[in-house]
């Protein structure tokens, strides 16, 4: 008499649970991801100093040493991100003499909120999400993204930190009041 191969204690219902439960997690952890600059739109700003200033860190969330991070970016025109002010995505600039620019900029698209990678060989940002474009300086040259990057000042402490603090003058890049301020 033919018997299903199948052994009688592992239920096909179980299983079909089980499959199920991997597609959603699959599901859900893009959906997590493509969602993430619009949940993080909504939490509140994460701890600062007083002055509202935070020190730069790296993919791990530990603080970047500056010296150590010059040593590893000695290309002129270098971008790297670090997390900056809030938490955000935040572009340190390698100067043409090789040391730090005072200024960082957040990487975050003013169109919808993506992150938005350097081009080193075009030598601007591009949003890969709708095609907005930002000069070497993050100023908007083509939309849909209406503003420019945000700025953020970037000096390097006496214990070799990076800190980051709000930009809060005007926008060298416009000459307007600074629009993330
Ligand atoms: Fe960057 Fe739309 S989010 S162009």
């Amino acid at each position: 008499m033919a018997q299903s191969s199948v052994p009688s204690d592992v239920p096909d219902i179980g299983r079909r649970q089980f499959m199920n439960l991997l597609t959603f997690g699959t599901i859900t952890g893009t959906a997590l991801g493509a969602l993430y600059p619009i949940v993080k739109y909504f939490i509140p700003p994460s701890s600062g100093g007083a002055g509202g200033g935070v020190t730069a860190k790296d993919a791990l969330g530990n603080d970047i040493l500056a010296s150590e991070f010059l040593a590893a970016h000695p290309v002129p025109g270098d971008r790297s991100l670090s997390q900056g002010l809030k938490g955000d995505p935040t572009y340190l600039i390698i100067s043409e003499d090789n040391s730090l620019r005072d200024y960082g900029l957040n990487a975050i698209c003013t169109h919808l909120g993506c992150v938005v990678p350097w081009n080193m060989a075009e030598n601007k940002f591009k949003c890969p999400c709708h095609g907005s474009q930002y000069d070497t300086t993050g100023k908007v040259i083509r939309g849909p993204a209406p503003l420019s990057l945000a700025l953020a000042h970037a000096e390097i402490t006496e214990d070799d930190k990076i800190e980051f603090t709000p930009w809060t003058e005007t926008d060298f890049r416009t000459g307007d009041d600074p629009w993330w301020a």
